[in-house]
């Protein structure tokens, strides 16, 4: 096991009608700044539970937060902290409203010269303006870590950031939000929440047992859920479960100590900001192509996640693990899921080119585990995507 310090400061306030618990952690003399996305929390009651929570605050509004948060939208939130004197940031949302508020957390209170060096430069945010999030929707992670992922349509980019300064104060989640969320959104929580396990999972043995088996627990708990949530959401039980292995899926625990990849992420990214596919289905599109391509490097992990989380006992190391590839094709497939470029597209031909291009450009000449996935290699995994 390598050597790691972990430190993850969020409270989360987990649990039915949890929402009002909101009052207690907001200081008392703070001028809130509430962010919120398109609108689906006025529609479903999370909005009106939040008002209520917040009556004896001082409070603003900042709706339109955009999937995918667009940097240009930010800057106008950024304005209102500035000009209003906002003290604390509150997110009501998914992955994009949390990722935004973190944006402008760290935006507001940045020296430098224009808030997209903190993209650019991957500048770590130390101190940000303190904020706090209500969760909508299970999928990132993002209420109890500390990182971002922002887009900037004028030029195609979908950037990260991140640093010790940008954690959730606290993080309410309430599973009875999943209700009103479309079963489109609920299969990309699923995936992305599978894929984030993945990415922390699949390297080669490192001897670390309790991390590879906190992360086999949290994939089979979302595939014996996710049948269930899709089914019917408002399954209390199964509800609170894939709320949980969602925020425990990237909330740095099972990283601590050993190799991680994340490869996938960074080319998914490139999907998104070229094509606006959904986050988690730009995972799907990659993941098969990278675990066919790294076979050999990735195998016995592979063979373990077969044994372990698919129960598959047949064959030898090789025939496990190219089994154990086609269960998680099946798995995605089965939560309508889509795991080829050309279905999101039909115009992805250079594609492949596009993207090792950035990469070089930006330095991202090694990625994964081993930090020998080149600009070129790159290319060829998203080629098999097609
Ligand atoms: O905008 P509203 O109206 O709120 O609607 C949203 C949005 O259209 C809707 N929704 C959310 N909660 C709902 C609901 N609809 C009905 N009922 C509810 N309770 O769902 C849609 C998608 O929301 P979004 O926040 O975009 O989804 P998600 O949580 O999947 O977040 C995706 C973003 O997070 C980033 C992704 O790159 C992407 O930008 N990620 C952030 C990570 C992190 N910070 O750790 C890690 C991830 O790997 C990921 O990169
Ligand atoms: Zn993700």
């Amino acid at each position: 096991m390598n050597n790691f310090e972990f430190k993850n400061p969020t409270k989360i306030i987990f649990g039915k009608d949890s929402i009002k618990k909101l009052e207690n952690e907001i200081p008392e003399n703070a001028k809130v700044l509430l962010l919120y996305g398109g609108g689906s929390i006025k529609k479903n009651g999370i909005y009106d539970q939040v008002q209520a929570a917040l009556e004896n605050f001082s409070v603003i509004e900042f709706g339109g937060i955009p999937a995918n948060p667009e940097y240009s939208v930010l800057l106008e939130a950024l304005e209102v902290i500035k000009t209003e004197n906002i003290t604390y940031l509150l997110a009501v949302g998914g992955g994009s409203v949390i990722d935004g508020t973190k944006f402008l957390a760290a935006a507001a209170l940045y020296e430098g010269h224009s808030p997209w060096d903190i993209l650019v430069d991957k500048k770590r945010t130390e101190v940000g303006l303190p904020f706090g999030t209500v969760l909508t929707l299970p999928a990132t992670g993002s209420e109890m870590n500390s990182g971002a992922v922002i887009t900037r349509k004028e030029t195609k980019e979908k950037l990260g950031m991140g640093g010790p300064g940008l954690f959730p104060q606290f993080s309410i989640l309430d599973p009875q939000v999943i209700t009103s969320i479309p079963e489109r959104q609920i299969a990309n929580g699923v995936t992305d929440a599978f894929m984030h396990v993945l990415e922390q999972y699949m390297t080669y043995p490192d001897g670390a047992l309790l991390q590879d088996r906190f992360a086999e627990s949290i994939l089979q708990t979302l595939i014996e859920v996710a049948p269930r949530i899709l089914e019917d959401p408002t399954d209390y039980k199964a509800a609170s479960n894939f709320m949980w292995s969602c925020t425990m899926a990237l909330n740095g625990l099972i990283q601590k100590g050993v190799p991680t990849d994340w490869a996938i992420h960074a080319i998914g990214h490139e999907l998104t900001a070229l094509f606006g596919i959904d986050h988690a289905r730009t995972l799907a599109i990659i993941a098969p192509s990278h675990y066919k391509y790294n076979f050999e490097s990735k195998k016995e992990k592979l063979a373990q996640y077969a044994e372990r989380v698919w129960n598959i006992t047949e064959g030898n190391t090789d025939d496990k693990a190219y089994a154990a590839i086609e269960k998680t094709v099946d798995f995605l497939h089965g939560l309508g899921i889509n795991t080829k470029l050309s279905e999101y597209t039909n115009d992805y031909e250079g594609t492949a080119e596009t993207i090792s291009k950035r990469f070089t450009d930006r330095g991202m000449l090694g990625l994964g585990e081993h930090h020998d996935l080149s600009p070129d290699k790159v290319a060829k995994i998203v080629k098999m995507a097609y």
